[in-house]
Order: C-alpha cells, then sequence, then structure tokens
C-alpha cells in the first residue's frame, strides 16, 4: 500500500552573524573575503568558500570560470578538490559559503546540485557530520548539521554493491 514517507530536515536561522559561535564566525567570514579571488569574469557571480579544517587552518574555493562555460567550476568544489588534493588527511570541522555579484553586496545562495553531490562524497569519507553555513534571505544565515541535509536520497558509495 502506498504510504506518505516524511522527512525532516532542521535548520537553524541566525538572525545575524552575532550568533555564531567564534570558529564558526572566523570560517564565515573567510567565505566572504574568499569571493575577491573569484574568477568570474561571464557571469559576474563571485562565490566563496571556506572549510575549518581540524588543525584550525581555514581552506578557501572560489568559482573558476571559463571561455568554454561547462569546464568552469564553483567554489564549493574547488575547496573540497584542492583539500583533498593537498591535505586530505585533515578533517573539515565547518563550511561556510558566500556569494555577490562582482560589484555588489552580499546574497543568499544555496549549492548547486552538483556541488552537494560532491560535499556529500567529502562527508562521507571523513565520517562525520560537517556543518554547513549559508547566506539565507534578509541577511541571515541558515546552519545545516551536516552536508547530507542538503541532499537527501543521496546516491553515495553504498549504492554501488562492489564498494561496499
Ligand atoms: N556557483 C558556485 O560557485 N557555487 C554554486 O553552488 C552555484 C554557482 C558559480 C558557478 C558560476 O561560476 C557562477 O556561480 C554562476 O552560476
Amino acid at each position: 500500500m502506498a504510504h506518505p514517507l516524511h522527512l525532516t530536515i532542521t535548520v537553524e536561522v541566525l538572525a545575524s552573524e552575532a550568533e555564531l559561535t567564534p570558529a564558526e564566525a572566523t570560517t564565515w567570514q573567510q567565505a566572504r573575503a574568499a569571493t575577491d579571488q573569484a574568477y568570474a569574469p561571464y557571469s559576474h557571480f563571485h562565490v566563496g568558500t571556506a572549510l575549518l579544517l581540524d588543525d584550525g587552518t581555514i581552506h578557501k574555493g572560489t568559482n573558476q570560470e571559463n571561455a568554454a562555460y561547462p569546464s568552469g567550476l564553483c567554489a564549493e568544489r574547488t575547496a573540497l578538490f584542492g583539500l583533498a588534493s593537498s591535505r586530505p588527511e585533515r578533517r573539515i570541522l565547518c563550511m561556510a559559503v558566500a556569494a555577490r555579484p562582482a560589484t555588489g553586496d552580499f546574497v543568499a545562495v544555496t549549492s548547486c546540485g552538483a556541488c552537494r553531490q560532491v560535499m556529500t562524497e567529502y562527508e562521507n569519507r571523513q565520517g562525520t557530520p560537517i556543518p554547513l553555513l549559508l547566506p539565507g534571505p534578509n541577511d541571515t544565515i541558515y546552519r545545516f548539521r551536516s552536508l547530507a541535509d542538503l541532499l537527501p536520497f543521496q546516491f553515495s558509495a553504498s549504492d554501488l554493491p562492489t564498494v561496499k
């Protein structure tokens, strides 16, 4: 018999940066600062990502565009691929994303589907939830408990019978 399956995702909505922990605030500010390094001559949409690591350092990424448009990459993935390439042993304690027009103030943004897939891959790889900060409407901050909350019904290694 068909029956509904209700999913519950809890997202905390913070009124402002003042409600972040000090570690979260640093991650948040570094994501914003990273937007200065975006290479976005085509969309003029600057995106920055900051990853707070277990050694206290921050690893950043920005969107990198290309004249052959699909060859570009989002900020979330440049950050995660860069970290996994250079310091794969580090654990991510917090992730933050920021976005703004090339000339203009910060805006609300959420990660694209391809980034969500990559984000959950690395969360599964490290085996512990990664809290995520996203800019919400009216200068609020959305605090997700886990990257998995962005991608219900995720496809993961456990779906591949040969890599279980
Ligand atoms: N972009 C990101 O960097 N992250 C996202 O999650 C959404 C989109 C970038 C890709 C492209 O360089 C620009 O924003 C416009 O789509």
